[in-house]
């Protein structure tokens, strides 16, 4: 009998759990299958390579990438540490505690290459189009070889999508738009807040990307932030040119912006941080994963397991808290279910139930921290992933909220304690306000 196939699309923290989840049996003497990874970028590290381009690549595909210059970790690193490959082994000592995008790359990618399954990835391979044939118990994988133009199929047993979902923009419509005389942009193509130096700013949204944009964009020195809420607005402490007001109504007179409550200002660019939608543009209807960001995806039994067929999992689907260590629980729970340590329920209706108490669950929870937490804490109770301290991270996000309430501008100045390895993070040399070099040198000279 030939031997059994899983395919695993895309290779970010979630792809690259998977392949360390397999590469990791097979160090203890288990036989595993043969692994395709099938990444579209050239290289792995997904949503943390850094790319300064926007819009479409050099093949013509959409660009992955959503994060900017200057970014650092809006969380602290200690609620998202990987519990087999910490901190202190990669970089040989403990770091301080929000590390810019660059330094979290070289972490999550230094333990897929110790791990050495790059042979395992095929870089510039864009998966088109995924079919299941219920004749042949098989799934057929057609991906197009980017540089070679060379578009083919293959048969696997098993598919993990793990292709992310903060890559499609969802860019709602405004009138008057149309009449604008700045830039208007959605959060995905924002690449170096000094575009906007000097400029008086609007964003949408009051989530992690407009916190974050609009913190950039100040620090980076524009004149004004704006901030328009559909819902609430976020409530920090913010500093004396910032703002927040109901939700856009209209644009007028070229720069004006009309609000719910009648309020105007003029502003000169509005980025739209409005969320991300996921997209599976790749799956056929079938296959096709359709979610609102949220703790309890839909359709996914234990939160990876595609309920209408057993075969085909999603990696990472769920708004996050919790990231890279659920990414590989995720992944643990996923590789033994194909080693047939776990048994999935037979019966549709019985994984539709356990979906439907997860989303009642999430909608009853007071704290959607502790619930992610808890079903972290499910799945590696489940699997031979290294148990750690799923509270003590808990603990570290209470804190960070408690950080961000005190002082907006400055929560990533504050340490926190390794869950993993007890050691407590070393203050940084720099105040974030005052840290404009991010790259990885200057963040190591601690
Ligand atoms: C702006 C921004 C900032 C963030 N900051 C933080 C942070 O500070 N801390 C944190 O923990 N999390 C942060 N996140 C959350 C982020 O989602 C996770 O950290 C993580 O990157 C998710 O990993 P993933 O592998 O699921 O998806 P991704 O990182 O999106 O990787 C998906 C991979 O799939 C590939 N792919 C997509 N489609 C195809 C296809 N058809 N064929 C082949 N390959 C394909 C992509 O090229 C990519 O490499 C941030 C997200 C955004 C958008
Ligand atoms: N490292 C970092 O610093 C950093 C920076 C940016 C992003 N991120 C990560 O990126 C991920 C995505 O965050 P996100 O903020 O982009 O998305 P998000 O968390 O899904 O939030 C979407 C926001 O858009 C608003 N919105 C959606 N549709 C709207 C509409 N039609 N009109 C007005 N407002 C609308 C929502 O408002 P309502 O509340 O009204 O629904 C919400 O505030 C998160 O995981 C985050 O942690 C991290």
């Amino acid at each position: 009998m030939s031997k059994t196939r899983v395919a695993v699309i895309g290779a970010g923290p979630s792809g690259t759990a998977q392949l360390r989840a397999f590469q990791s049996a097979a160090a203890k003497g288990e036989r595993i299958p043969e692994i395709v990874c099938f990444e579209k970028q050239e290289d792995w590290g997904g949503l943390w390579n850094y790319t300064w381009r926007t819009g479409t690549d050099e093949y013509g595909e959409p660009v992955h990438g959503s994060m900017y210059r200057y970014l650092w970790s809006n969380g602290p690193k200690e609620g998202l540490e990987f519990a087999d490959y910490t901190f202190e082994e990669h970089f040989g000592k403990q770091i301080a505690s929000y590390p810019p995008r660059a330094v979290l790359r070289d972490y999550i990618v230094g333990r897929v290459q110790k791990a050495g399954v790059r042979d395992w990835c095929r870089f510039r391979h864009v998966v088109r189009w995924v079919t299941w044939n219920e004749a042949t118990g098989r799934f057929t994988v057609t991906a197009e070889d980017l540089p070679a133009r060379r578009v083919y199929s293959e048969e696997f047993d098993y598919v993990v999508c793990a292709t992310g979902h903060f890559s499609t923009p969802n860019v709602p419509g405004f009138e008057g738009l149309e009449h604008f005389n700045g830039r208007v942009l959605h959060a995905h193509d924002f690449r170096d807040a000094l575009e906007f130096k000097d400029k008086d700013i609007m964003v949408i949204g009051t989530s992690y990307s407009a916190e974050d944009i609009g913190s950039q964009c100040w620090k980076y020195g524009c004149r004004s932030v704006t901030v328009s809420y559909r819902t609430r607005p976020m409530g920090f402490k913010w500093p004396s040119n910032w703002e927040e007001l109901p939700l856009l109504e209209r644009v007028e007179n070229g720069n004006t912006c009309v609000f719910r409550d009648g309020s105007r200002r003029r502003v000169d660019a509005i980025i739209m941080c409005t969320g991300y939608l996921h997209h599976f543009p790749f799956m056929e209807e079938g296959l096709r994963l359709r979610s609102a960001n949220r703790l309890a995806t839909a359709d996914l039994y234990k939160g990876v397991v595609w309920v209408k067929n057993p075969r085909l999992f999603y990696l990472g689907m769920q708004d996050q808290w919790f990231t890279f260590n659920m990414f590989d629980a995720q992944a643990w729970w996923v590789r033994d279910v194909i080693l047939g340590r776990i048994a999935v329920p037979e019966d549709r209706a019985v994984r539709e139930a356990d979906v439907a108490r997860r989303v009642a669950e999430e909608d009853a929870a007071e704290n959607p921290i502790r619930y992610q937490g808890d079903y972290v804490q499910e799945l590696i109770d489940e699997t031979d992933y290294p148990s750690f301290d799923v509270d003590g991270a808990c603990q570290c996000f209470y804190e960070w909220k408690k950080h961000k309430k005190e002082d907006i501008m400055g929560f990533r100045d504050n340490c926190y304690r390794s869950v993993m390895t007890g050691t407590m993070a070393p203050k940084h040399h720099t105040r974030w306000v005052e840290a404009m070099d991010d790259s990885m040198e200057s963040y190591l000279r601690n």
